[in-house]
């Protein structure tokens, strides 16, 4: 017997020798077609390649392509385990030439690998043609010399291939096997075409277009080919068997199951263990491509196909999750084909195993509440929708999982009452989140959820991706276009942008195509599950619908990767130094810096600090890579991870460990973020500031990298310049400093002693000659310059002293504003209240007070201090008259 593996190598060796570049399978996520959900073709890896918008260094090539047709346009999910030929997962071998050789030599490569290399008998084949294709029909019988009625014309879309709506597309021609009259069917065309006697096992497009909106626009560059042939199809062919599932890769998984369930591979089991198989590849494949179970998009694809190999799991009697321990099996199968999935196993193991024990928590109850609606519908009858609702909504069953539960007894679910019990519970959701207090100017993010569901991030592993536009937003309105100029925001089905959210920043970037080209500024997450991109159009236009390329800001990125990891690592840093009430209470984290706010009762202390910068520094230097995991919040908790109290988490959450330190990981947080790849990507750790937020809380502001290295540096550059106007080197600046404070304390000392001297009429230039007469009144009056106010009463209690008896009044001027203090010695009678007043008002000010014999006061305008003494002249002159 020749094996899968066996007919895959054949097939690709017969095409290398024939000078066919041999090239890798695609992952099966897509990367240069946002449109679709999976790799569906053997072609879609080389679209770009046919249109001419890419090159590559061959002009033919051969693959062995991972294909899944589940969710989008090609959905074979509900009839895999029914029927002989439909998988969830399979794998098309192809033949492509990119202006190179077209149909003749197309047709004469499948003629001569089907019948010489692999020796199937020419009577068993029919080929068909496009109706119209004249020149396919004659190169059928001069090639394979297969008789007229053996070669059939095809009017309809079954013989003009398109990848889709869009893309390459033309006529083309399919080969048949007949496996012979026992089995019921007759050849295509036929009235008996639906039946599996003629299968179609090799389909050649000879690819001529392009098309948009399922139109024919204009021709590829150059005539083209593009060939698939399911390699489980054939390998039944070349194995003498009917039935896909009866090929060796089949055979082999479904006796595992047998085995580890314990149970029957035939009769009525047949059906669940064909799904277990089938799926099982699926899921292997996809976690091994970076598909991880989600509520939406490719993730819920994922999960979908999961549940529904574990409800069959279950129904096999499987007392514990079955579908890990059935990996090794996989990977001896496909391992060395696909090496991906060796590297991948442990993933795959964990993943599988984590999503089975958390569905069989609520398998039982769902089948149970299944078993009761069901008990009295007779076959044929419908389940309520509102049931399968509950099933979805409460006991994690996919509608699909439901459907396919029904089906053994012939009963189909009321997809429409399904739909109307979501949809109720969109718009319970929606009152409620408007009974909030939200913004209507938010309503518009509602429209968009509800009728798009979310939008994907794919930006985890990479900064570069394609979309396809699914909503433009401006001044809170949907619009259908956009031009040069407008401030919009724009909505793609999938982003490698990261929408704002955990503290950390939104990206910023570009998003461009051919015909438009936009600056995002930011990215937000409406609703958490809307990915925002506020952009400006530079030039352009763009329309919903539109495919476009998105690049983020890498460089940026980057900068807040390692800003991000920095703060998983302060937080256990903080935790080691200061103990275990430390807890995160907030964070930004942006590109140029960011902030980490935690519990603890006090200032740090700079040994506290220089401690947790050190303790940082050195997980960076240890350079561990980064782990992620997506796990239940309950086994991440389990499992080490700081959680934050208070925090909602969803089903899943993503676990980060980092770094290390007693034998364990140094940081386990859940986290949403995007991460450095290993600690030593942060680069440096510097604190630059820490202070309070509020009681109890503080606040560290950092920086790592390039930005850490600048601050520092630019603090290095300071410490010159100063060491330079000191005179003194770098290392001598502290002490120099030191000694220059202590200088200016003892002149500061010394000018304060000789201006009160100076007041004191202590002799020099601005000395005052004695005490004048005003009125029959001894009278002193005299501004001093930059005397200290608080010098003042000092200086008027000693003048008081000296002349016995009298009057004194003294203004000291500092930085343009004045102080005065006036003095009356006991038995004068005046009011040194009064006089200050008087003084006061002259100086521009207000007021002033104190005792009859000792009053202050001050005013604005220092350059008034002789109009201040005049006014005290002046009153002492008035009152005395
Ligand atoms: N692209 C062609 C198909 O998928 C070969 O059938």
């Amino acid at each position: 017997m020749t094996s899968t593996n066996d007919i895959r190598r054949s097939f690709l060796d017969y095409f290398e020798r024939q000078g066919h570049a041999r090239v890798p399978s695609a992952p099966l996520v897509p990367h240069n077609d946002p449109t679709l959900m999976f790799v569906n073709a053997g072609m879609v890896p080389f679209k770009n390649v046919f249109t001419g918008l890419e090159t590559r260094p061959y002009s033919t090539a051969t693959s062995s392509q991972k294909c899944v047709r589940a969710g989008g346009k090609h959905n074979d999910l509900d009839n895999v385990g029914y029927t002989a030929r439909h998988h969830t997962f399979f794998e098309m071998l192809g033949n492509f030439s990119f202006g190179d050789y077209f149909k003749e030599q197309a047709i004469t490569h499948a003629w001569t690998l089907l019948t010489r290399e692999w020796g199937i008998p020419a009577d068993k084949l029919t080929a068909t043609v496009y109706h119209t294709d004249d020149q396919a029909f004659d190169l059928w019988k001069k090639i394979a010399g297969l008789p007229e009625e053996r070669i059939i014309r095809i009017p309809t879309k079954d013989n003009f291939w398109a990848m889709g709506p869009d893309g390459p597309c033309g006529p083309c021609s399919e080969i048949f096997y007949d496996h012979g009259d026992h089995i019921w069917g007759g050849p295509p065309g036929s009235p008996e075409e639906d039946g599996d006697r003629f299968v179609e096992i090799w389909n050649l497009v000879f690819m001529q277009h392009l098309q948009e909106a399922d139109v024919i626009v204009s021709d590829l560059p150059r005539p083209s080919i593009d060939t698939g042939m399911g390699l489980e199809r054939v390998a039944a062919v070349l194995q003498g068997v009917h039935d896909n599932y009866d090929t060796d890769t089949f055979k082999a998984l479904i006796a595992e199951s047998g085995v580890l369930t314990g149970s029957a591979t035939t009769g009525e089991n047949q059906a669940s263990h064909r799904v277990i198989a089938d799926h099982l590849r699926a899921s292997g494949f996809l976690v091994a491509d970076g598909v991880l179970p989600a509520n939406e998009g490719r993730g819920y694809v994922l999960r979908r196909i999961m549940r529904r190999a574990m409800r069959h799991a279950h129904l096999l009697g499987a007392k514990d999750p079955l579908m890990h321990r059935m990996v090794p099996a996989l990977v001896a199968e496909m391992g060395a084909a696909y090496p991906e999935l060796v590297r991948a196993q442990p993933l795959i193991e964990a993943t599988l195993l984590q999503e089975e024990t958390r569905f069989r928590q609520t398998l039982a109850n769902g089948l149970r509440l299944l078993d009761e609606a069901t008990a009295n519908m007779a076959e044929g009858g419908t389940l309520p929708g509102e049931t399968a609702f509950k099933l979805y909504d409460t006991f994690g069953f996919p509608y699909d999982l439901t459907e396919d539960a029904l089906r053994g007894q012939g009963m189909t679910v009321d997809r429409e009452g399904f739909d109307a019990a979501m949809a109720q519970q969109k718009a319970a959701a929606r009152a409620a989140w408007k009974g909030s207090g939200a913004k209507a100017s938010d309503d518009v993010w509602f429209d968009i959820a509800e009728e798009l569901g979310s939008t994907e991030f794919t930006g985890y592993n990479g900064t570069e991706g394609e979309g396809q536009v699914v909503a433009i937003v401006r001044d809170n309105a949907r619009v259908d276009k956009a031009g040069a100029g407008d401030e919009v925001i724009i909505l793609t089905n999938q982003t490698p942008f990261y929408g704002e959210s955990g503290g950390q920043m939104g990206d910023a970037g570009r998003i461009a195509n051919d015909k438009f080209s936009a600056t995002v500024e930011d990215t937000s997450k409406p609703l958490g599950r809307l990915h925002a991109h506020h952009a400006t159009i530079n030039s352009g236009e763009l329309s919903v619908g539109d495919t476009v390329k998105l690049s983020v800001d890498a460089a940026r990125r980057d900068q807040i990767r390692a800003n991000h990891s920095a703060t998983h690592l302060v937080h256990a840093a903080l935790r080691n130094r200061l103990g275990g009430h430390v807890t995160q209470k907030g964070s930004l984290v942006a590109a140029d810096r960011f902030r980490f706010d935690f519990s603890h009762p006090a200032a740090l202390t700079p040994q506290e600090i220089a401690d947790v910068e050190a303790d940082v520094n050195a997980q960076i230097r240890h350079n561990e890579s980064v782990g992620t995991r997506l796990m239940t919040p309950e086994d991440a908790i389990a499992a080490g991870a700081m959680a934050l109290f208070g925090e909602k988490y969803g089903d899943e959450v993503r676990v980060l460990s980092m770094g290390r330190g007693d034998g364990k990981h140094y940081s386990v947080e859940l986290c949403g973020g995007t991460h450095v790849n290993a600690t030593g990507d942060i680069g440096v750790f510097k604190i630059v500031s820490e202070s309070a937020v509020s009681s109890g809380i503080r606040r560290i502001e950092a920086l790592t990298g390039e930005a850490a290295r600048l601050w520092l540096n630019a603090r290095d550059e300071r410490l010159k310049e100063a060491a330079a106007a000191l005179r003194t080197s770098p290392d001598d600046v502290p002490a120099r400093v030191a000694a220059l404070v202590e200088e200016r304390r003892k002149l500061e000392r010394e000018l304060a002693d000789a201006k009160k001297a100076l007041a004191m009429g202590g002799g020099g230039a601005a000395a005052p000659s004695g005490p004048e007469e005003v009125s029959g009144v001894n009278f002193i009056g005299q501004v001093i310059d930059g005397l200290d106010p608080k010098e003042l009463r000092g200086a008027v209690d000693e003048a008081k002293g000296r002349i016995g008896s009298g009057v004194i009044a003294l203004v000291a001027v500092n930085e343009g504003r004045a102080s005065v203090a006036v003095g009356v010695t006991p038995g004068v009678a005046f009011n040194a209240v009064d006089l200050v007043k008087a003084a006061v008002a002259a100086l521009g000010g207000q007021g002033g007070g104190g005792r009859p014999d000792m009053a202050q006061g001050g005013g604005p305008d220092g350059s008034k201090g002789a109009e201040a003494l005049a006014a005290v002249r002046t009153a002492l002159a008035s009152v005395a008259a």
